[in-house]
């Protein structure tokens, strides 16, 4: 059984925990109380946190981060401007957070389902896929078929440098959304 330990409690945390325990998964969540102490039992740990939180978390647990999966699903925007996003141009926050912890597995995933798609399982009208980038193919098939058994679709996006893309995509994505464009249920979809 896998098992998943994520960061946050907010909007995004509990959508996916409700996804992974769908699909048989446990799972824990670490809240910004514990700033360093909690143990992290899952074997795959998943960001759930805003972008700005996720260096102070990497150096507090830089240690039991080491060697896990790790899932980045933020969209690192200057929320100050709406626009641009704060990673160095052509990076992504995966890509740094990979860079800070080599011996991790990181995966870009989730950064562009609206939580409330994860929850519903729908994207307007169509079925919310994720997608998921990252360099270790065991690592991303596992999530895959953990998202798959939670009842949701998930599709290999391609190795982590896709997460430029894909944070791009998250970005215009929030920008039509906090604009009142497109509906926080809706957004961008896949047909396969
Ligand atoms: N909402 C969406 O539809 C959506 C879609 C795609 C991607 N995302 C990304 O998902 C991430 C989370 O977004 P959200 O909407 O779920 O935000 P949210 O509802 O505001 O939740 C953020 C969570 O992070 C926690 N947190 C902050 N610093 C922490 C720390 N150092 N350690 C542990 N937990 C910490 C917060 O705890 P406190 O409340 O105690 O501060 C809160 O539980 C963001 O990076 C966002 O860009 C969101």
């Amino acid at each position: 059984m896998s098992r998943y330990t994520i960061f946050g409690t907010g909007n995004m945390a509990t959508a996916i925990a409700g996804v992974l325990t769908a699909g048989g998964a446990t799972v824990e969540h670490i809240n910004s109380d514990q700033t360093s102490g909690a143990t992290i039992s899952g074997d795959t740990v998943v960001l759930a946190v805003p972008y700005p939180a996720v260096s102070g978390i990497l150096t507090a647990y830089a240690t039991q981060l080491a060697n896990k999966t790790i899932v980045d699903i933020t969209n690192p925007l200057n929320f100050e401007t709406f626009d641009s996003l704060v990673v160095p141009d052509g990076s992504s926050a995966a890509a740094q957070i990979q860079q800070t912890l080599p011996g991790a597995r990181v995966l870009k995933a989730f950064n562009t389902n609206f939580a409330s798609t994860l929850t519903s399982g729908k994207v307007g009208e169509n079925p919310t896929t994720v997608l998921v980038a990252g360099d270790d193919a065991d690592a991303k098939s596992a999530l895959i078929r953990d998202i798959t058994a939670g009842q949701l679709r998930a599709i290999d996006a391609g190795s982590l440098k896709r997460a430029h893309e894909l944070e791009a995509v998250g970005f215009l994505q929030l920008t039509l959304a906090a604009s009142e464009k497109i509906s926080w249920t809706g957004g961008f979809t896949v047909n396969n």
